[in-house]
């Protein structure tokens, strides 16, 4: 055999499991068709936060003339955003590079496919290997009849260039992740922007209240929000994109925009692997299946992780994945078994870690929930901020925490103290009782979990 192990795709899932199993003495080769850290280092989550992260700065200077200091308009660079963008990109794949050099993974540059149980080819080479693992993520999803064009209508990786000009109307079709950070973005860089959302409420399966709040905030700073909506057709016109919506009621409207971005979810990239000639099963929607814990196919030497292999598609979930599949493929008993944090990185942000208040009645508990909205927030006061909440859902029984929901400011970086207290099989008690430092945001966290209590101090309890 040429290797050990064989990852196919360099993204978050596939160069954590490269790097894993080279430091457990494994030799690693990975397969990489496109550039260094798959969609979420080159087209994803890390240019797309260098973009929230300009549309914040600006954000910042328009709204300081609340507290007394006036910047005046703000002159805005695009093609320098897109350099400064680009560098960032740059910085982090190229340490990616740098990594697989350190640990002496192989970098085999071109398409992967099975040629056979043991071999795969690379640009007309064949390499093989004891154990493969498949990390090739996933691509946007489309809907008929708003084909990309690179311009009228685009996807995320089309929406990570504003290009020449900020567009006066952007349309986003789909409110998830993926929409509302864009909308975010152009909403901040001066677009007037319309999100259009199928499901009645946005944020996908966020908990209903976190999800309003969010709604309401996202509102607050401009945006128009229409869901239960879903586009009919589209035609370029001389105005600009006329697309046409209707409600949960049949009314239609048509929207004109200068440009549409669809973000109606993503698919798996499972097809095209070849994956038949290993004797990996892949199912009707492209997903690779997993069968067991350790990650593993059907073909117990084959793995599968990230968006491949199963939802929620996200990056910490593919690097957890990686690291589980990279050390049982090097003899360790590890299993997959954690709770999935998420953050749509808005401002404010919406992170949510454990279940929701609908998913834990639904599971059989009796629910106690905790609440503090950032309203009665010092610290948020301090920072200008009104809007946001904390919700806790516990198990009324063991007061065990279930689940996390927040929107406001740092609450990605907030939920990984929930994540750690759901891990730990924390209870709310725990939480109330754990000083939180005065004055922050996180000190919401032990207010709702006193809250649940009735011993909230800066809100009014319900009584027990
Ligand atoms: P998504 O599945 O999260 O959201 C797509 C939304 O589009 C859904 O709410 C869906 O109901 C709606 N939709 C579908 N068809 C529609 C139509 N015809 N008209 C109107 N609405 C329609 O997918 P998204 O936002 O594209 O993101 C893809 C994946 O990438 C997700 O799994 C997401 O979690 C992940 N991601 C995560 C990020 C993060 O963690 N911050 C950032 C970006 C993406």
């Amino acid at each position: 055999m040429d290797f050990d192990l064989i990852v196919i795709g360099s993204g978050p899932g596939g160069y954590h499991a490269a790097i894993r199993a080279a430091q457990l003495g494994l030799k690693v080769a990975c397969v990489e068709k496109g550039a260094v850290g798959g969609v979420c280092l080159n087209v994803g989550c890390i240019p797309t936060k260098a973009l929230l992260h300009v549309a914040a700065e600006l954000r910042g200077a328009k709204d300081a003339s609340a507290f007394g200091v006036d910047f005046g308009t703000p002159k805005v660079d695009l093609a320098a955003v897109d350099r400064w963008k680009l560098d960032v990109v740059k910085k982090q794949t190229s340490g990616v590079g740098m990594l697989f050099k350190g640990n002496k993974v192989t970098l085999l540059e071109g398409e992967g496919r099975f040629t056979g149980k043991n071999t795969v080819e690379v640009a007309g080479k064949a390499y093989t290997a004891e154990k493969f693992v498949i990390a090739t993520g996933s691509r946007p999803a489309a809907i008929p009849g708003f084909e990309l064009d690179g311009d009228r209508i685009i996807d995320s990786t089309g929406a990570l260039t504003i290009g020449a000009s900020v567009p006066a109307r952007l349309l986003v079709i789909g409110a998830g992740a993926i929409g509302l950070e864009f909308a975010d973005v152009y909403s901040s860089f001066g677009s007037e922007v319309t999100v259009v959302e199928m499901l009645p409420q946005i944020a996908g399966a966020a908990d209903a209240d976190a999800s309003k709040e969010l709604a309401k905030a996202l509102e607050k700073r401009g945006m128009r929000i229409l869901t239960s909506t879903k586009v009919v057709s589209q035609k370029a016109t001389a105005k600009g994109t006329e697309v046409t919506v209707e409600g949960q009621d049949g009314k239609r409207e048509v929207i004109t925009a200068d440009r549409v971005l669809v973000a109606v979810g993503r698919r798996p990239n499972g097809a095209g692997l070849g994956l038949e000639a290993a004797g990996v099963q892949v199912d009707e929607r492209g997903f690779v299946t997993v069968v067991n814990d350790h990650m593993q196919t059907n073909a117990p030497h084959v793995y599968a992780i990230g968006d491949v292999a199963r939802a929620p598609l996200l990056a910490h979930k593919a690097m957890k994945e990686g690291i589980v599949a990279a050390e049982h493929a090097a003899g360790m008993p590890s299993a997959y078994d954690t709770v999935v944090p998420s953050v749509i990185y808005t401002e404010p942000e919406l992170a949510s870690v454990g279940m929701t208040e609908a998913e834990a009645k639904e599971a059989g508990f009796e629910v106690r929930v905790g609440r503090f909205p950032l309203s009665a927030s010092g610290r948020a006061s301090t920072l200008g901020v009104s809007g946001g909440l904390v919700k806790l859902i516990g198990d009324a029984k063991t007061d065990i925490l279930l689940g996390f929901h927040m929107v406001g400011p740092n609450a990605g970086d907030i939920v990984s103290e929930a994540a750690l207290a759901i891990e730990m099989g924390a209870t709310l008690e725990d939480i109330a009782l754990t000083q939180h430092p005065h004055p922050t945001i996180s000190e919401a966290v032990m207010e709702a979990a006193e809250h649940a209590h009735g011993k909230a101090i800066h809100i009014a309890n319900r009584r027990r």
